[in-house]
């Protein structure tokens, strides 16, 4: 058992307040350090005042400060190198180097690890000149996916249903500069049948231990209509995720993984989000993300019984006990309310009510874009703040849910109300 550590997390979204609560709750209590934090975290943690892309900044803190771990909730500064940077000063990170990063960082290296791999996903090929692109496009019918290589903000994947927005989507990338350099190299997949499902595998480099399996929501209106967001909820377990299924992620994916990384010379520690589609074909890893998901996190975290910071560290030194992770039994459900205009242009400043009486009701609150005003609760970003609930199974998880979220007001507020109805066909 571990007592009472220095804990650094970084990033600003609903997931680090869901890493940074989690934390909070471990036995022994934890000091916690959140940079930059928002006005949820800044309940439980010290927010500092420097950014989560600003590596200069977190590594002069850190070394001044000594944190016993720093848990980097966010992609950028992990494909920036800030684990590098911070076990370069003998410091634990959870969260994976550069190079392992690169999973994300990078399509076409993730889909090559994959192929070299034997892991199960959509053939696809990488180009960087127009003309074979094109050229290719004939051997992967319609509709077939077009991918920026690197990171694009979840803009960089064009489905497209007819070969005219493909080419489209293919001279944009390529020609047009569309995502700067992330677009220099565009992949060419097959598009895939089926259901999504996020799975977070927590690795030490070798050992693996996954957590329940996810589902978000990702279009802004219900019967998954209108735009993509950043995700509108999510729900835990998904029941899509059988048993069966999660252990060919374990066996076939995440593991597999982990070995030709490290026959690289790559260690892969932290989590190995596992972006899954569920179909006739079987189990296919869409992509792979070197964090962890928002707002699967929101429900994933507040489903650990085990605490949270033991785990984590094991990770980082490369000593994780899988069955050190434990589950609690039962379900959970987050519903986000955004902005008005979200995910366009949106307001801020819209002053929020009704997050205490929510807590009342047995809901957690975690905060995602607020802020604090003159000592009230504001908005200040797209996705505002997201409700969730446990249960002993789904039914109650989404009721509860619901009824906190409808304690809470601000102007122009919305949310989807079909979140986890997705399950209901499976159970
Ligand atoms: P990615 O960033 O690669 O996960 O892609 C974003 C979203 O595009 C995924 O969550 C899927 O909804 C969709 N997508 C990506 N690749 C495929 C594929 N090969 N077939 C069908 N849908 C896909
Ligand atoms: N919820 C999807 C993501 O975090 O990328």
């Amino acid at each position: 058992m571990l007592w009472g550590m220095k804990i650094l997390v970084i990033g600003n979204g609903g997931r680090e307040h869901a890493i940074v609560w989690r934390l909070a709750r471990d036995a022994g209590g934890h000091t916690l350090f959140c940079a930059p934090g928002n006005a949820g975290t800044a309940a439980l943690a010290t927010n500092l005042p420097i950014g989560a892309e600003d590596l200069p900044a977190i590594v002069a803190w850190a070394k001044a400060n000594r944190p016993d771990l720093t848990v980097v909730g966010p992609e950028a500064p992990l494909c920036a190198g800030l684990t590098d940077l911070l076990e370069a000063e003998g410091l634990r990170v959870f969260g994976p180097c550069r190079e392992a990063a690169r999973l994300e960082g990078s399509k076409a290296f993730s889909k090559e690890v994959m192929v070299a791999a034997g892991v199960p996903t959509a053939r696809a090929e990488v180009f960087t000149d127009s003309a074979s692109a094109i050229a290719a496009l004939g051997g992967f019918g319609l509709p077939v996916v077009v991918k920026a290589d690197g990171l694009a903000a979840g803009k960089g994947v064009i489905i497209a249903q007819t070969r005219a927005e493909a080419e489209a989507a293919i001279h944009d990338m390529l020609d047009g500069g569309r995502f700067g350099t992330a677009g220099a190299e565009v992949l060419i997949e097959e598009f895939l049948e089926g259901e999504e499902a996020s799975v977070f595998a927590l690795c030490d480099g070798e050992r693996v231990a996954l957590l329940p399996a996810a589902q978000d929501h990702k279009r802004v209106n219900d019967n998954d209509e209108g735009p993509n967001t950043g995700g509108m909820g999510a729900y835990t377990p998904a029941p899509i995720a059988t048993p069966e299924v999660m252990e060919v992620v374990r066996t076939q994916v995440v593991l597999p993984t982990l070995r030709e990384l490290r026959k690289r010379g790559i260690v892969y520690k932290g989590v190995l989000f596992c972006g899954l589609m569920i179909g006739p074909k079987g189990v296919r890893v869409l992509e792979f993300n070197c964090r962890f998901g928002d707002p699967e996190t929101e429900v994933v975290l507040p489903s650990l019984e085990s605490d949270l910071a033991p785990i984590l560290l094991a990770c980082a030194e490369g000593r994780l006990d899988p069955s050190a992770v434990r589950i609690l039994p039962g379900a959970a459900v987050t519903v986000v309310m955004a902005a008005p205009g979200y995910p366009g242009n949106y307001p801020k400043g819209l002053p929020i009510s009704g997050t205490e009486a929510a807590e009342a009701a047995g809901c957690t609150v975690f905060h995602a874009g607020t802020a604090l005003k003159e000592g009230r609760l504001v908005t200040s970003g797209g996705r505002v703040l997201t409700v969730t609930a446990r249960g002993e199974n789904l039914r109650a998880a989404v009721d509860a849910a619901y009824a906190g979220i409808s304690h809470i007001r601000f102007e122009g507020a919305h949310f989807r109300r079909d979140i986890a109805a997705k399950a209901f066909r499976h159970l």
